[in-house]
């Protein structure tokens, strides 16, 4: 019989993504996502329009970040790295700490204080990563890893790496794989932007189409919005609570190349979002949340969707932050079949 194992990303885009040639593959089986459509929200905001999410949280460490970071960790294991180090809010980090993992190498993770999901945490501690918590913010860990980078021999691992954006890229390959063609609309979480550069990068080079795209910050985390850096950036998606994106200039140019849009949301439509999400089966992190949070304030404000195909980009896996779901306290009963009649 075949051999039906998936192909991670390096091997299924290989001749699309370019690495070095030093570099040494590695693979989770990363990539292959599902393109699932959510005709019950279609209903409820009143349309005729096709939306359908790109589920990145079934990826092996529940993010989209695993793309990424196995073009990452291939090129600086190629290049003979022994350690890898990285900034997050604990998506990235539970990926290269993977991935390091399968390498063989340190990872190092540099964490804000205080505000990363414990599910993350979980992860990266279970890989066997190495945790540095700093008394600040994500962006003040992102300052950090890099003036590391630079003093000692240890690769950099954030998406200012290049070769993370190459693997990001492969999900827009994916999404135009099952469409035939680029969806009309993308609608995408916005944090330190690197997917969303990610994901216009994979669109041009694939050749069938560019969406416009719908960044979404969280009001307050939303340099991009307000146009300056946001010195105390707060949310409960805590995956984007960035005060500084790394690639902010790229994202605003993608959104005006696209003739996109860039807006926030609140917490309360974050929330709100995913919960509609749930109701379709798919439960994602709150940041992930985000993309719908978007267009329905979108098509609350009148905006016409009608005929067009529209991508939700949820990045990743609500199982990662348990915390912010509200635990009903069980019904307890006697086990027998009379009690549980009674409460049905
Ligand atoms: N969604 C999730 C679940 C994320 O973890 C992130 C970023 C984003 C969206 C935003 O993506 O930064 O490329 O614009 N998380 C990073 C981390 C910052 O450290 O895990 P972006």
């Amino acid at each position: 019989m075949a051999n039906m194992r998936p192909q991670g990303i390096l091997e299924k885009y290989s001749g699309l993504i370019n690495l070095p040639s030093y570099s040494i593959p590695l693979s989770l089986s990363e990539g292959n996502t599902p393109l699932i459509p959510i005709p019950k929200i279609v209903k409820s905001l009143g349309g005729d329009f096709e939306l359908f999410v790109k589920f990145e949280g079934l990826n092996p460490t529940g993010s989209f970040k695993d793309r990424g970071m196995v073009a990452a960790v291939s090129e600086a294991v190629g290049k003979g790295a022994k350690t890898i180090i990285c900034a997050s809010t604990g998506n990235t980090a539970a990926a290269a700490a993977a991935y390091a993992a399968r390498a063989g190498i340190k990872a190092v993770v540099l964490i804000p204080e205080g505000k990363v999901a414990r599910g993350k945490l979980a992860a990266v501690a279970i890989y066997g990563a190495q945790i540095i918590q700093i008394d600040g913010s994500f962006d003040d860990a992102l300052k950090l890893v890099q003036e590391i980078a630079q003093k000692l021999p240890i690769a950099l691992v954030n998406s200012v790496n290049p070769y993370r954006l190459e693997g990001q890229k492969t999900a827009a390959f994916e999404i135009v794989d099952e469409l035939g063609q680029a969806p009309d609309i993308l609608c995408i979480p916005v944090g330190n932007a690197g997917n969303i550069t990610s994901y216009h990068m994979g669109f041009t080079q694939y050749g069938k189409g560019i969406p416009t795209f719908f960044g979404v910050q969280a009001e307050g985390a939303a340099p991009l919005v307000i146009g300056k850096i946001v010195e105390k950036p707060e949310t409960i998606a805590t995956a984007i609570r960035i005060g500084n994106p790394a690639r902010g200039k790229q994202a605003l140019e993608v959104i005006q190349k696209t003739n996109g849009k860039i807006f926030a949301v609140s917490d309360a439509e974050i929330l709100d979002a995913q919960k509609v999400l749930a109701s379709e089966g798919i439960w994602v992190e709150p940041a992930s949340a985000a993309g719908l949070a978007g267009l329905m304030k979108e098509a609350k404000a009148g905006l016409d969707v009608s005929g067009k195909k529209v991508v939700l980009v949820c990045t990743g896996n609500g199982l990662k932050d348990l915390d912010i779901v509200n635990l009903p306290e069980p019904i307890k009963i006697l086990p027998v079949f009379e009690e549980v009649q009674k409460i049905l």
